[in-house]
């Protein structure tokens, strides 16, 4: 259900300064394609190797324990409210965003068949945590708090203001208005959540967070605002199948992940832009941004060499951007690899009404919004060319469950892919822990003081 095109990165259109001749990389690389394909499968069920996402789409029990719950809740809130940061929020803030209605949150209750509204809070910002909490009455409010480490600051501070406000002002009951996803034994969370008596889902080993959106981490949240689970679950499980083909002629992460290499050690192309043609998918670069920049921004390699590498994901949307970035993209210095995503077949066609015949606007009248947005992403893609800038094209042909789900799984097995490529270890994340580790210590976190006095010397030195 989606495609990939890379005619658009190939010498044979844009020129060898910049394009690969494909048909010789493909070839070239058939075989360490194959082999990490196969490594990657192999190893996806060992303890410590973090693949365990690759077998979310076969996990029918935590799908079954969550649409239970979201049954049991069914009709019970009318708001949502998802505590959460990083790979603990971005997956659901981008499916949601994608398969609900537009403006869903404005909706009346009847127009959203009596499911919740839903709301992410994601930073720690003082004003807009306390506008949200203005408007929101807790006693309609079901709070999913997930962080799979149970101790991140940011989650954590958010979790402690409003479960303090429910407790005030709900009693004893606040308690059946939170759902915990965390780990299974370890953490804070898990900790207060048994002692408390939330209910809880939890976050399997050996899957960080930035590949989570499959777990219960995404899951619950899209259960609860009615989202048909099962067919996100058939689609990685889909995509899954298709992925496991060694032969890179057949495999679309591998391609791209591929393209994406060579682009940065042949082309010096650093830079890799996401650009969805659509507002629905506006928030799937946001993702992805995590995904890439987290999983391939690393000081060493495996083998245990100063390496610094990566690639910087920039999120764009068209055609918004056509009138913001992409001056830049034609013209300025030719260091990125763009990823348009386009959809071919939207809910809704629009049409343009036949108005203003004599004047300069005239041609728009009798087409569609529809034929105009694929139009932009057409002329988009054509000045690259003219440019010799590479692209990549996802093309997806309806936004629902199933599509969507593919499409993320297949930028999850990408990011794996190329990690391998670059022999880097794509599922840790030493300096997001040492960030955390930071603001312990400057809040004053027992067990961190040496790092506290360190960095009291650093901020006055600087
Ligand atoms: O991908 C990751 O591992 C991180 O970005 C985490 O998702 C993020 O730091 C939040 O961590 P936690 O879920 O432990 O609160």
């Amino acid at each position: 259900m989606i495609n990939l095109s890379y005619r658009n990165s190939d010498s044979a259109i844009i020129g060898a300064e910049h394009g690969l001749d494909l048909k010789t990389e493909f070839n070239n690389h058939a075989e360490i394609i194959s082999s990490i394909i196969k490594s990657l499968n192999q190893r996806k069920d060992k303890p410590g190797q973090w693949l365990q996402w690759m077998n979310l789409g076969y996990n029918e029990e935590t799908v079954w324990y969550v649409k239970e719950f979201a049954s049991m809740v069914r009709n019970r809130f009318k708001n949502v409210l998802v505590l959460g940061i990083g790979g603990s929020c971005l997956g659901s803030l981008a499916i949601t965003e994608a398969l609900l209605k537009p403006y869903w949150n404005l909706l009346t209750d009847e127009q959203r068949n009596n499911f919740p509204r839903i709301f992410f809070l994601d930073n720690v910002d003082p004003d807009s945590i306390s506008g949200l909490l203005e408007t929101l009455e807790l006693k309609d409010t079901l709070v999913n708090v997930i962080t799979k480490s149970g101790d991140t600051a940011e989650t954590m501070s958010q979790f402690m203001i409003i479960r303090d406000l429910m407790q005030k002002e709900l009693g004893d009951d606040y308690r059946k208005h939170i759902v915990a996803t965390t780990d299974k034994k370890m953490g804070i969370l898990r900790q207060l959540a048994d002692q408390d008596g939330y209910k809880t889902f939890f976050v399997p080993d050996d899957i960080g967070g930035r590949f989570s959106v499959f777990s219960a981490v995404g899951l619950v949240p899209l259960a609860l605002v009615g989202l048909d689970i099962d067919q996100i679950i058939n689609g990685i499980k889909d995509m899954d199948l298709e992925l496991k083909n060694t032969d890179i002629h057949q495999n679309i992460a591998a391609q791209s992940a591929l393209i994406h290499y060579l682009m940065d050690t042949k082309k010096n192309k650093k830079l890799s832009v996401m650009m969805p043609y659509s507002s629905r998918l506006k928030y799937i670069p946001d993702w992805f941004v995590q995904l890439w920049a987290e999983s391939l921004g690393k000081e060493y390699n495996n083998s245990g060499e100063k390496v610094n590498i990566g690639l910087t994901p920039i999120k764009a949307l068209g055609a918004t951007d056509q009138h913001s970035q992409v001056q830049l993209y034609n013209e300025g210095p030719n260091d990125k690899l763009i990823t348009f995503i386009r959809v071919e077949n939207f809910d809704t066609v629009l049409e343009i009404p036949k108005i203003f015949e004599y004047t300069g606007i005239g041609y728009l009248g009798g087409k569609t919004i529809n034929d105009l947005i694929n139009a932009e992403a057409d002329s988009t893609m054509v000045s690259l060319i003219d440019y010799s800038r590479p692209t990549l094209t996802i093309s997806i042909d309806k936004i629902n469950e199933y599509n969507i789900a593919q499409l993320l799984y297949m930028l999850e097995v990408q990011t794996a892919i190329i990690g391998e490529l670059y022999n880097i270890n794509t599922f840790n994340q030493p300096s997001v822990e040492q960030a955390k580790n930071y603001i312990y210590a400057l809040l004053g976190r027992a067990g961190y003081e040496g790092s506290a006095e360190y960095l009291r010397e650093k901020l006055i030195i600087n």
